[in-house]
């Protein structure tokens, strides 16, 4: 539950906009980490979270990758779950329904072999008629099943058709989740900037591999899986600097944040809000946390409100002149 009384909270304000959307808060949980909301709702108010990106979701329930999916690794975990999900059906008919019953905002979390399953099921989910149902994440950037995910992510051209056709479905939120797994994010960023996008989030998981040297197999089942946790920050973080460059879009930051001192280095970077993921793990509350130790840290600094340090990234003219 919330730490924070009520007098404190007011003297900040949390509040950011993306695409016309107001959130009460900038940290949301990340898709993948937080399931439908039900488990972690016995753990904390979840109502205190800036808004709930849901598990990825396709057109049919998907099983995932075998077993082993799951290897912890220094200061982070790599995973192959292989977007194992309920389909779109049962997350119309039983999972919103839920979450429709929190006072906080939802956003849902697509993931397609094709553009015509990615359109069907976010008509799908658009038909429900959520009432706090937001918008939607695009997720074209998964590291660990063979169809779709990564060949949309890492091709610019295929992520602005998507796109494009996406926004021709939905006036509501349009968020493309992007890769890091490419040279250069700015393509990428800019494609969704061209065919009508109204956000950014990244980063999905970095590609990663664990080895067992006793029997020289790989530990996950896919060989290769995805990174996530404190070990990707400072890659998250560096894409989101390159892409705040590229595009004026309002940018969502993902990876390995732990803390609201994580959270504040994607805010100065220039993200308008951020994503818990792994740390769920750790603490099922790890959102409300940070969200609670922002208010601290932003009073401990004099600030009253989080708007204020987005995108204030202060780079030394010594070097700029250096071509930094
Ligand atoms: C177990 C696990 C499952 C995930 N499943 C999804 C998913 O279904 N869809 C998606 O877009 N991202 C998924 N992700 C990626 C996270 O949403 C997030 O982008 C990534 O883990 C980086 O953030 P973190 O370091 O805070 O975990 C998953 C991550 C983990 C660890």
């Amino acid at each position: 539950m919330s730490t924070q009384p009520h007098s404190i909270k007011q003297e900040v304000n949390l509040s950011i906009e993306i695409g016309g959307v107001r959130f009460a808060n900038p940290i949301f949980v990340a898709s993948g980490t937080f399931g439908y909301g039900s488990e972690a709702s016995q753990f904390c108010d979840i109502s205190a979270l800036g808004a709930i990106v849901t598990k990825s979701v396709s057109w049919n329930p998907r099983p995932g990758n075998y077993p082993r999916r799951i290897v912890e690794t220094a200061s982070g975990m790599l995973n192959s779950i292989g977007l194992a999900n309920v389909g779109v059906a049962t997350f119309v008919d039983e999972k919103l329904p839920y979450l429709a019953e929190f006072d906080t905002k939802i956003i849902a979390n697509i993931a397609a072999s094709s553009i015509d399953e990615y359109c069907r099921v976010l008509e799908k989910i658009e038909n429900s008629a959520t009432h706090n149902l937001v918008g939607y994440e695009i997720n074209v950037s998964c590291p660990n099943v063979k169809d779709g995910g990564l060949s949309f992510g890492t091709n610019a051209p295929m992520v602005e058709e998507l796109t494009a056709a996406l926004r021709r479905l939905t006036k509501k939120l349009l968020i493309v989740k992007l890769t890091p797994n490419v040279t250069s994010v700015t393509p990428f960023a800019q494609a969704c900037e061209h065919a009508g996008a109204d956000a950014i989030s990244l980063i999905n998981t970095v590609v990663g591999m664990s080895v067992d040297i006793h029997t020289r197999t790989p530990r996950l089942s896919t060989v290769t899986g995805g990174l996530s946790g404190p070990a990707i920050k400072p890659i998250a973080l560096a894409k989101v600097y390159e892409a705040r460059k590229a595009t004026k879009l309002p940018i969502i930051g993902i990876g390995g944040i732990a803390n609201a001192s994580d959270a504040m280095e994607f805010f100065i970077v220039g993200a308008s809000a951020v994503q818990i993921g792994t740390m769920n793990f750790v603490h099922p509350d790890a959102g409300v946390r940070v969200c609670d130790e922002l208010i601290t840290l932003l009073l401990q600094q004099g600030q009253t409100s989080v708007k204020s340090l987005i995108g204030t990234l202060e780079v030394p003219e010594q070097m700029k002149a250096l071509g930094w």
